[in-house]
C-alpha cells in the first residue's frame, strides 16, 4: 500500500534508531517546537543513548526532520508509551508523524506491543487530533483516562494531561 507521502509526491524520510550524534538536531527541533519545557530530560535521553531501541529519528536529505521518544514500561511491556513526538513544521500533515510511530511497532522489541499510549494535556488540540487519527487508522478508539496523579503536581500551572490509549489490531 502507498504511503500517503507517495501520494502527495513528498519525499519519504529515512526512520531510524537515534544514537548521540543526532543530539544537537534533535535539540534544535524539540527547541523550535513548543515542547522545550521537558529540553533537560530529552537532552539526557539522547546524549545518553537512552530509549534508543523504541525510539525514532527522521531524516530528510541530512536533516532531521522527526524524533519520538517511546519506551516500553517496565511494569507493561506490552504498551508502547510515546513521550514525546515532534515534526519539523514544514514537514507536518504528509504522515511523518504516524510513520514514525508504525516503525517502531514493526521492530522486533515491539512485538509483543499490544497498545500505544501517550499522555496529552487537555488543551493540546492538535495532539488531540494527530492521536484520534492515528487511533482511526487502527480501526480502534481512544481510550482516555484523566491523569488522577496531577492533583500530586507542584505545579498547578499546567494545563490538565489524560492518559491515551489505542489499542492495537490483533495481527
Ligand atoms: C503532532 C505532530 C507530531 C503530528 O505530526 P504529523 O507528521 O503532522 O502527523 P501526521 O501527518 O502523521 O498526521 C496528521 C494528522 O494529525 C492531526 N493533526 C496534527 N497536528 C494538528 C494540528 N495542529 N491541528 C489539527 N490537527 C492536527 C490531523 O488530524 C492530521 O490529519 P489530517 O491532516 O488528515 O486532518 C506534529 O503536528 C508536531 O510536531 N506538533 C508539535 C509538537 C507536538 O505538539 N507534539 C506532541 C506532544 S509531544
Amino acid at each position: 500500500m502507498k504511503h500517503p507521502r507517495e501520494f502527495f509526491q513528498h519525499p519519504r524520510p529515512i526512520v531510524r534508531f537515534p544514537t548521540r550524534d543526532d543530539s544537537a538536531a534533535v535539540m534544535e527541533l524539540i527547541n523550535a517546537c513548543e515542547i522545550s519545557k521537558y529540553s533537560a530530560l530529552s537532552r539526557n535521553i539522547l546524549q545518553q543513548d537512552l530509549l534508543s531501541e523504541t525510539s525514532v529519528v527522521a531524516e530528510l536529505d541530512g536533516q532531521i526532520v522527526g524524533w519520538m521518544a517511546a519506551y516500553k514500561p517496565p511494569h507493561d511491556l506490552e504498551t508502547l508509551f510515546v513521550w514525546q513526538l515532534v515534526v519539523s513544521e514544514d514537514e507536518r500533515g504528509v504522515g511523518l508523524g504516524s510513520l514514525m510511530i508504525n516503525s517502531a511497532l514493526k521492530r522486533d522489541i515491539c512485538e509483543d506491543v499490544e497498545r500505544v499510549q501517550t499522555a496529552i494535556e487537555s488543551d493540546d488540540r492538535g495532539t488531540w487530533s494527530f492521536f484520534k487519527r492515528f487511533a482511526h487508522s487502527k480501526n480502534a478508539d481512544l481510550n482516555v483516562v484523566s491523569d488522577y496523579t496531577h492533583s500530586l503536581h507542584k505545579s498547578k500551572l499546567d494545563a490538565s494531561e489524560c492518559i491515551v490509549t489505542v489499542p492495537l489490531p490483533v495481527t
